[in-house]
């Protein structure tokens, strides 16, 4: 790491390959002012507020293991990783080094020829997946995998129907909001894809209403995150396979975050031993390196395919550096003992957060989820951004849910030492710990506080934007 004390005063993110990776405070502020800056203008306003809000240098400079660092060096352990996508932490070695060597090769795939990186990744990844699930199709993005798991219901069917679960996720494209479970995500968008439905999940009742003929294939997470980490119960994952082989439709599992070791098993389906017909794979996929997702489908699914070439296209899906970084992911994950490591971990969590639950009542009311994908569910909705807060302050980023903010969602790297781990849980106890010291006047007017001061960086931002005006 080089540290280089003069740089320009203005005009950084016109020479940026020329910045060192470590600057002093205040060339890390003026980068941070021109790069929110420049997000106000062009790409994002609430991202910029909020860190105007906060008044911290979140500015992803470097990230290396569990942490992302500032460009002054300020750090944070990450234990929210994008949703989990970064499970074997960010730029792990190994990864790093497989995409560089793949990138001197051939980087991009002119898609005429076929490639053998592409080709070890779908071997791989088959003899990781349950027995069956053999066809591979490769995508850039978890949205995409669904797109394209919906697709080949469809084909493979001939039927129109889709039906996703209340709380589901499964992306932002219109097909994908269609199926999932949140009102507020899709208004606006709306009419939903025709056919598509939505109906509670855990609820094996709903299921035989909503899947009938006419579907072509059930969608849900077996641990669902929107909900504040809902496991689907064994009993429920035996009913629905048991109805949808009833009534011919598919059952796809999005286990694009749940899958792969975060839920402590190696899939989020492994503990209820249900085989789903379509199983979409996604985020630690990328071995946190490079944009990777994947749909594996069985001989029934692939049916669909018999009268066309492809079922499916894209330009960048299954490039050889994104499946150099899943393949060198997945051999980390089995020849290093990362996913015994993701399982270990997962059961130190949860034993952990019993504990957090008995020792400070006043400020935790449960956990849920499994593995090292849970959420805390915090006594009142208005202690969820105060235990983010206390969390981040203490150097460790952990986020309340925008549409539940009692549950708290907490996600650590698979590759945490044992060091890194402590450093997490103590931070999320001491947050715990503070909380409960709190009475119900203490949060309202942390909250109350928090509020106004949001509103008076709006003014000033306002005001100074006017004045430049
Ligand atoms: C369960 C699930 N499905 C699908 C997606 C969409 O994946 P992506 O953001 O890679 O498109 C996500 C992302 O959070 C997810 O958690």
């Amino acid at each position: 790491m080089q540290s280089q004390p003069t740089l320009p005063k203005q005009g950084l993110l016109s020479q940026l390959n020329d910045l060192p990776d470590v600057m002093s405070a205040e060339q890390s502020q003026q980068l941070l002012e021109e790069t929110l800056r420049v997000y106000e203008d062009h790409i994002d306003r609430f991202l910029p507020l909020y860190v105007r809000v906060l008044g911290e240098e979140m500015l992803e400079w470097r990230a290396e293991g569990a942490f992302l660092y500032s460009p002054s060096g300020q750090r944070w352990m990450d234990c929210l990783g994008a949703g989990g996508v970064f499970g074997l932490g960010f730029r792990h070695p190994k990864v790093v080094d497989a995409v560089k060597k793949q990138l001197d090769r051939v980087g991009l795939s002119a898609r005429l020829f076929v490639n053998p990186v592409t080709a070890a990744l779908a071997q791989k990844l088959v003899s990781l997946a349950p027995a069956g699930l053999d066809q591979v199709w490769f995508a850039n993005s978890g949205t995409e995998s669904l797109e394209a798991a919906l697709k080949l219901a469809r084909l493979a069917t001939g039927r129109p129907g889709i039906v996703g679960t209340q709380y589901g996720y499964h992306g932002m494209s219109i097909a994908t909001l269609s199926i999932s479970g949140l009102e507020a995500w899709r208004k606006g968008t709306e009419p939903a894809v025709g056919g598509s439905s939505v109906i509670p999940f855990n609820d094996i009742g709903s299921v035989k209403k909503a899947v009938t003929a006419d579907t072509a294939a059930l969608i849900l997470e077996p641990v669902q995150w929107a909900s504040g980490c809902e496991v689907a119960t064994t009993e429920y994952l035996k009913a629905v396979r048991e109805h949808c082989d009833k009534v011919g439709a598919f059952l796809i599992f999005d286990e694009v975050q749940c899958g792969l070791g975060r839920a402590g098993t190696l899939w989020g389906h492994t503990p209820s031993g249900v085989v789903p017909d379509i199983l979409c794979v996604g985020k630690i996929l990328s071995g946190g390196v490079m944009p990777l997702a994947a749909v594996l489908y069985n001989d029934k699914v692939r049916h669909g395919e018999r009268d066309r070439p492809q079922f499916n296209n894209s330009s960048y899906g299954g490039n050889p550096m994104s499946c150099a970084a899943g393949l060198a992911a997945l051999n980390v994950m089995t020849d290093d003992g990362v996913l015994d490591r993701a399982i270990d971990l997962g059961a130190r969590l949860g034993v952990a957060l019993d504990e957090f639950v008995k020792k400070y009542p006043k400020a935790i009311k449960a956990h849920r989820g499994a593995g090292l994908m849970r959420c805390l569910e915090m006594k009142q909705p208005s202690m969820g951004s105060v235990i983010q807060d206390y969390a981040r302050k203490r150097g460790v980023i952990i986020a309340s849910m925008m549409h539940m903010p009692q549950f708290v969602r907490v996600s650590p790297p698979f590759t945490a030492t044992d060091e890194e781990f402590a450093f997490f849980l103590n931070a999320v106890e001491e947050s715990l710990a503070e909380i409960a010291r709190m009475s119900l006047m203490d949060l309202m007017r942390y909250n109350n506080d928090f509020g106004k001061h949001a509103q008076q960086v709006m003014m000033k931002l306002a005001q100074d934007r006017a004045a430049e005006a």
